[in-house]
């Protein structure tokens, strides 16, 4: 496995790859590695001649007050689980590399998909992300880049971006993975107090009892949103941040339950923020 820490290195080595006509397969990541993110590595691993995984703690998409200072890091940790996947190239580049004194050019999406949710509680995020997203695409050149469903609102961003700016690759969604009790798999989940892990139990359930809810025939969000609510309230610590439900293709307004919708959720326990989601198809 190969590590590069520079843009030079890495765009060459691409270029070479694909000057030998090998397919490109990019994982972006902040680090700290977990089985979710493996789970992205596999499917690019399965899609492509060449996987290539980025560990970069992007500062851009942190805002003031976040955990930039403190998100946890390893990452020796990470390139021994990522040569165990076969991954064929890290790419670890510093802030400076990626944002060099005088850095000023940003992308930045309009209107309700990156307003809503995240991008309400959390302004300037996803301009952060697209900015490091397609910086990332354009040193790995990739054919496919492999998101998590994990989060959903990003990877709406990332495609419509894609679609957009006219990126020539595929992006590639990738299903949540869940601990064995439900609990959505984040690099965040080691911020969590023992008593704290047990209540954020309460955000798979609340997800999956909509779902069942849903299934029964209740086209309502509000009194869904409602179920929801009173069953995350039931944990001591858990402070909701949001509880929406909107169509899933673009985050519209939604009346009645009816097509796809995505069911999405934000909660603090404590200082830790965790998110999770589901698809309903109806
Ligand atoms: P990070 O939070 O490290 O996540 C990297 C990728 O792993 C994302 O596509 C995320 O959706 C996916 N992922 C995380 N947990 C997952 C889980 N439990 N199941 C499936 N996929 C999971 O997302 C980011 O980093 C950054 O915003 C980034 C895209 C790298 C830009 O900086």
């Amino acid at each position: 496995m190969q590590v590069f820490e520079t843009i030079g290195a890495m765009q060459e080595w691409c270029l070479e790859q694909k000057k030998q006509g090998l397919t490109i397969g990019l994982v972006p990541t902040m680090g700290y590695l977990h089985q979710g993110h493996l789970s992205l590595v596999q499917e690019a691993r399965r899609q492509c001649n060449r996987v290539v995984v980025s560990i970069f703690v992007n500062p851009i998409q942190f805002g003031a007050g976040e955990d930039l200072d403190k998100y946890p890091r390893d990452v020796s940790g990470d390139c021994r689980l990522l040569e165990g996947e076969e991954t064929d190239a890290v790419f670890i580049p510093s802030v400076r590399e990626m944002y060099p004194e005088g850095y000023a050019t940003f992308v930045e999406m309009d209107g309700s998909i990156t307003n809503r949710l995240c991008g309400a509680s959390r302004p300037g995020h996803f301009r952060g992300v697209t900015t490091v997203v397609s910086k990332l695409f354009n040193i790995c050149l990739p054919d496919k880049a492999f998101f998590g469903q994990k989060d959903a609102q990003q990877v709406l961003v990332i495609e419509k971006m894609v679609r957009e700016l006219n990126f020539p690759l595929q992006i590639v969604r990738v299903p949540i993975k869940r601990e064995s009790d439900g609990l959505a798999m984040s690099s965040r989940n080691v911020y969590l107090s023992s008593e704290q892990r047990r209540q954020a139990l309460v955000l798979s359930q609340a997800l999956q009892q909509a779902g069942e809810i849903i299934g029964q025939g209740e086209r309502d969000p509000a009194k869904v949103i409602a179920g929801m609510r009173a069953k995350i309230e039931s944990a001591a610590e858990a402070q909701i941040d949001y509880i929406e439900i909107y169509r899933a293709d673009d985050l519209g307004d939604i009346k009645q339950i009816e097509g796809q919708v995505l069911i999405a959720l934000a909660v603090k326990f404590g200082t830790t923020r965790l998110i999770d989601n589901l698809l309903v198809e109806v």
